[in-house]
């Protein structure tokens, strides 16, 4: 039987991408979508502008706007809410949807960092979801609240999980170039950034620093624990690329590897959470090494694994911080947001939570 699934803020960037992968899925049935005031009531196909590099859905140009009204969504017997709202629209809106018994998966930055609250990206650390009994509990909803990790952190956290695992990090450098649509639809004006980049992405930062060790944390009874065994530091940068953030990492191990050694572990990554679980989005390979000193670039790369897998370049020795350095490449708004949301409700419907 398949889930009934709605998208909130369903005309930006963020829910374009979900709206497009959520149409024809094999267990979803994409049934409601929402967007502001301004275009409530109007059919999707005249209320978007759609920038998918797809048609749009023929199922969805027809489905009206609806506005955002909890006490709708519930009469319309949603199971899953996939939510694509500024911060500060979904803070407001996320408790109440879960504490009337919906299942909220959201890209939205509020909530991320509670102990309570699983932020995930499967393949490293599909085991946190197991907390939603804890938060059902805690806060006395019948729903629970699973978040989508920061964009950057969920390409970078994939490609350190395996490291991680075999060569014990001390620390993390990284240096990212994110794309245009990191920003949303209306985000940074061409003004700007035509013949430019931007040296500053407010919380960035922040978020890659503190997500990154709440994601590799582990999960004690009741809590998610960050990591406290490494510390990564960041500095994030806007450029003039549509989709696809790229990152130059630089990681100190725990002991002295072959860059061979690394590339292997990268490339078969043993630890994935999700392996052989059936998940429909799951890419088949996860972290992809491109050996050409060139690779990966934005616009030749980042659609492998239909836009989940994370791309790895230029694996190199790190004499200064005795490790390794690389550069890595994902699909921001689907590995950073849409596709790893569509990917945490597969688990929530194979793990029998809704
Ligand atoms: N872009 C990315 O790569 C990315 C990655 C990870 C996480 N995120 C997060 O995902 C969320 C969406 O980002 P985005 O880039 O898709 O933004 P966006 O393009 O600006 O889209 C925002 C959506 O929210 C709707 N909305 C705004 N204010 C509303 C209100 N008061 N009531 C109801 N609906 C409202 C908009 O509807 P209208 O079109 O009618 O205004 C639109 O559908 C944000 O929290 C963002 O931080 C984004």
């Amino acid at each position: 039987m398949k889930r009934r699934v709605a998208v909130l803020g369903a005309t930006g960037i963020v829910g374009q991408r979900f709206v497009s992968l959520l149409a024809d899925h094999p267990w979803f049935d994409l049934v409601m979508v929402t967007a502001s005031e301004k275009v409530v009531g109007k059919k999707y196909t005249e209320a978007v502008k759609w920038v998918i590099e797809k048609p749009m859905p023929r199922k969805v140009e027809e489905l009206t706007v609806e506005p955002l009204d909890v006490n709708r969504i519930v009469e319309e017997k949603i199971d899953i809410v996939f939510v694509a709202l500024p911060k500060e629209v979904a803070t407001t809106v996320e408790p109440e949807l879960a504490r009337k018994g919906l299942v909220v998966v959201s890209n939205a930055s509020n909530m991320r960092l509670e102990p309570d609250i699983p932020l995930l990206n499967p393949e490293v650390n599909a085991d946190h979801i197991d907390v939603v009994e804890v938060q059902r509990r805690n806060r006395g909803w019948d729903g629970f609240i699973a978040k989508v990790p920061n964009c950057t952190t969920a390409i970078l956290t994939l490609t350190l999980k395996p490291l991680h695992d075999e060569f014990d990090i001390k620390r993390v450098v990284v240096a990212s170039m994110q794309s245009l649509s990191g920003a949303g639809l209306t985000g940074v004006p061409s003004m700007f950034i035509l013949d430019n980049l931007i040296p500053f992405i407010e919380g960035e930062e922040e978020k890659v620093e503190t997500e990154s060790r709440k994601i590799l944390g582990t999960l004690d009874k009741d809590k998610i624990l960050m990591n406290d065994k490494f510390k990564v530091t960041a500095s994030c940068h806007r450029v003039m690329v549509l989709e696809g953030h790229s990152m130059a990492v630089f990681v100190e191990l725990g002991r002295v590897v072959d860059v061979e050694e690394v590339i292997k572990a990268l490339e078969e990554f043993k630890d994935n959470k999700i392996r052989g679980m059936g998940l429909p989005t799951a890419p088949e390979k996860p972290i992809i090494v491109r050996r050409e000193p060139d690779r990966p670039q934005p616009r030749l790369d980042r659609m492998e694994g239909n836009g989940m897998s994370v791309v790895v370049g230029r694996v190199r020795e790190d004499k200064v911080l005795n490790g390794v350095k690389y550069f890595a490449l994902g699909h921001n708004t689907i590995r950073g947001a849409a596709g790893t949301g569509v990917l945490i409700a597969e688990l929530i419907v194979k793990k029998n939570l809704v």
